[in-house]
């Protein structure tokens, strides 16, 4: 138990990342993608609802003339997550026919969602797609090949929330990254 914060800090076993350290990756990523994709306008897409957190922030570090969607998925099952599909809950608003496509997620956990995402949007016929994710769990990983193309932290197998992860929808406007005590979910 933490017990220097608020209420929400009492329900976590460690702050695994503080604001600081996310504040100072996603200054360098936003500096990173911004010379990156120098003379283009890129279409940063969001991954709800964990990657609206980062989503926002990232997108105010990238100095280009880009252009947001979002995008709501969820996975028909543990059965079909295997088999890698996912429904889209919500789709993008624009098509994407010749853009660059960069996608936000919060986390890369066994990679199934991202792999199927990355192939979906491929056949609107994108011109280029990168990945951009905050966290990642490599020790997790079912998809070998997927590749990342940035990733701020790789993490260790644990349960973590804040900064747009949750659990039970809980936790996403804390603003550091933490472990969650098993406490609360082995209630
Ligand atoms: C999380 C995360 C990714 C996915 C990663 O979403 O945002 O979309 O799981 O897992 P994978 O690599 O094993 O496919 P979640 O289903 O928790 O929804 P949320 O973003 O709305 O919390």
């Amino acid at each position: 138990m933490i017990e220097t914060e608020g209420r929400m800090y009492q329900d976590l076993t460690k702050i695994l990342v503080t604001r600081e350290e996310i504040a100072a990756k996603v200054d360098e990523l936003g500096k990173k993608i911004t010379a990156d994709y120098q003379g283009k306008a890129p279409v940063l897409i969001c991954i709800l609802k964990g990657g609206a957190v980062f989503f926002t922030d990232l997108a105010r570090a990238i100095d280009l003339p880009l252009t947001m969607e979002f995008m709501a998925i969820s996975s028909y099952g543990s059965a079909t997550k295997t088999s890698g599909v996912v429904r889209v809950v919500k789709d993008l608003d624009n098509d994407i026919l010749n853009k660059d496509v960069i996608i936000v997620e919060d986390i890369v956990d066994s990679g199934v969602t991202l792999n199927y995402l990355k192939g979906m949007l491929g056949h609107r016929g994108a011109a280029s797609i990168r990945i951009v994710t905050l966290l990642d769990k490599p020790a997790r990983r079912r998809v070998k090949d997927l590749k990342v193309d940035y990733s701020c932290f790789n993490i260790p197998d644990e349960f973590v929330v804040g900064y747009g992860l949750d659990y039970d929808q809980k936790y996403r406007n804390l603003p550091d990254i933490g472990v969650l005590s098993p406490n609360v979910y082995e209630k």
